[in-house]
Order: C-alpha cells, then structure tokens, then sequence
C-alpha cells in the first residue's frame, strides 16, 4: 500500500512540475508576441548617391536634412537641424571660400547657416555664434558603401568636425 501511495505521489509530482513547465513556456510565449519582430524606426544609415552626384561644395539633401560640402574628392556633412528647437537651418553663399584649421583639421567654408525661426546663426563648420542655438550642428559619419560606391550617412552617429571621408580617385568621383 504504502509503496503504492510513494508512486502516486511520484506521478502527481511529475505531472504537476510538467503542468508549471507549460505554463511558464505558455506565458514567454504570450508576452514575446507582445514585442514586434519588426523595427518601425527610421534607419540611421541612408544612401545618399555615388559621390559624383554631388557638387563641389555644397548639396542639401532635404528628406534627411543634412548638408554634404565636397571639396575635390573630401567630403563631409553637416546636420541642418538648428540645435535649438529643430527648425532646418538656411545655408548662405559666403563672399569667398574661407579657410580654416578646426579641431586640427583644415576646412574650405563657403557658407555659414541661418535659423529662420528665432534667428541662431550659425559658421560654416556649424559652430553656433549668436541666438538661443545652445550647441554646434551636428557632424555625421560619411563613408562610402562597400557594394555600389555611393556615400552613407549614419544619422545616428556624430563625428567630430576634423572628420573628413576622402574617396580615392577613380571610384566614380
Ligand atoms: S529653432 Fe533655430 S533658433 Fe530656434
């Protein structure tokens, strides 16, 4: 009798451990359907087009708000979202190319920046001189895509403004 009820008891532990493992798989299984296997942000990283599509000096690339300066085969990119509450910022012709050394790095200006809502002004390496604008423009990452040679930007990742992408001559400059 007694090693009846040891296998009865074995049996019913087995069924009630067997029951809480299907419970708990049941229940991951619910709340993983509560995560989408799809991201609906934004990529960061965005084709921009082979780098001869782009004039020497500067093309404002309005859909990612964003201005590509090329001096020969150097590029590089300035965000046109003004710092202070996100308006895209206006790019004014200097007078003539200004040259200066910033962060180290020497940089062709030929324009500086504009915000029309409440009036920061910005350099042409997108340091912010006068308004609210409380901080620079931002750098983005450039390089060149490694299967069709057109420029890529990383929205998400800021450089600093010695950053300069150099394409070697002859890959579709
Ligand atoms: S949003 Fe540019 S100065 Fe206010």
């Amino acid at each position: 009798m007694s090693r009846l009820k040891n296998r009865r008891d074995f049996l019913c532990s087995i069924g009630a451990g067997a029951g809480c493992v299907a419970l708990a798989a049941q229940a991951g299984a619910s709340l993983r359907s509560l995560v989408p296997n799809v991201s609906y942000d934004a990529p960061t990283t965005v084709k921009l087009g082979a780098p001869s599509e782009f004039p020497d000096g500067l093309k404002f690339l309005p859909d990612q708000r964003l201005f590509v300066f090329r001096d020969g085969n150097v590029f590089h990119a300035i965000s046109a979202v003004c710092t202070h509450l996100g308006c895209t910022v206006r790019a004014e012709a200097l007078p003539q190319p200004e040259h200066r050394t910033v962060e180290g790095a020497t940089l062709r200006m030929t324009h500086r920046f504009q915000c029309p809502c409440h009036g920061s002004k910005y350099t042409g390496d997108g340091g912010n001189v006068s308004g609210p604008a409380p901080r620079p423009l931002a750098w983005f990452h450039l390089e060149v895509a490694p299967d069709d040679g057109q420029l890529v930007v990383d929205l998400a990742r800021e450089v600093g403004r010695d950053f300069r992408l150099t394409v070697p001559l002859g890959e579709r400059v």
